[in-house]
């Protein structure tokens, strides 16, 4: 349906709706109030649900779009682990474009492909996902590699981050040490990889993005790329947003993540975007 003609419809529809008390307005999908983007005061969340998009294609708005079902803000960080058993439901294998065979939640999915083809259709192809649903198992793999290449020479630059220079010259590189040791190395590897339980990927509602100028390696390069480009203005319009955003390591736990998004469905993703938050934030924003 083309969205002048779904207007309509969903207009008409709203009205009859509205008048046998069956639509609740917060919720309205296709209205056209407009915001001030430059005027927003992040204590109002839940105002600003009726931002007009223009789509660039054919748009199943509906996938885009939680209807507040809580499961799509379920929070995993540093203080709220998940269960070792924790699965979600309804993951499906991705059909678009993987290095690897992955799977997402089935929602999550379908917004990413509507996004996908809005940012071809925007002329931004150069995209892949590089990693989605993480298992608890899967995410011991990964943290216990990070810390394992934390302890090989030489020292990393994020040791120096985490550690200080000061620290690594008088405990490593005066004494002639060029490796860190394990306890070290799980303090530098934490500031970047979640501990099993505590990864984002395990909800199976987040994506790493890669792109080919990347070689195969997620760094803050990918903050040069087009494909970040737009997905910086637009992602949250499909229900993701960026889910470890530069000066807020505080708060998230973890350091900048250009290419990780995570779905939160449209309403929450419009929020956050327009509130500059975080997903930490925006949950204890709506917490009451
Ligand atoms: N890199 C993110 C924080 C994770 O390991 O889940
Ligand atoms: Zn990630």
């Amino acid at each position: 349906m083309k969205r002048n003609s779904a207007k309509i419809f969903v207009a008409i529809l709203a009205v009859l709706l509205l008048f046998s008390g069956c639509i609740n307005t917060q919720e309205e999908e296709e209205t056209t109030t407009s915001i001030n983007m430059n005027n927003v005061n992040p204590s109002s969340v839940g105002s600003y649900k009726t931002m007009e998009y223009q789509y660039l294609t054919n748009i199943d708005v509906a996938s885009l779009t939680t209807n507040l079902d809580k499961t799509y803000l379920i929070l995993a960080n540093k203080t709220n682990e998940l269960a070792s058993t924790y699965e979600p439901s309804g993951l499906t294998t991705l059909t678009c474009e993987t290095t690897y065979s992955m799977k997402l939640e089935g929602r999550a999915a379908q917004a990413l492909y509507v996004m996908l083809l809005e940012m071809r259709a925007a002329g931004v192809s150069d995209i892949a996902v590089t990693s989605a649903y993480r298992s608890y198992e899967y995410q011991v793999n990964t943290y216990n590699g990070w810390v394992q290449e934390e302890m090989k020479a030489p020292i990393s630059e994020d040791a120096y981050r985490v550690l200080g220079q000061e620290y690594i010259k008088m405990n490593y590189l005066d004494k002639k040490i060029y490796s860190l040791n394990l306890a070290d190395a799980h303090k530098v590897a934490q500031s970047y990889s979640a501990l099993p339980g505590q990864s984002e990927h395990q909800t199976g509602l987040c994506v790493d993005f890669i792109t080919s100028e990347m070689n195969g390696e997620l760094t803050e390069e990918f903050e040069t790329t087009e494909a970040f480009e737009w997905l910086s203005k637009n992602a949250y319009k499909f229900g993701f947003i960026l889910r470890y955003p530069k000066g807020k390591e505080n708060i998230t736990g973890y350091t900048y993540e250009p290419w990780h998004y995570r779905f939160v469905g449209r309403e929450a993703a419009t929020d956050i975007y327009v509130g500059d938050m975080t997903l930490e934030q925006y949950l204890q924003l709506t917490s009451n």
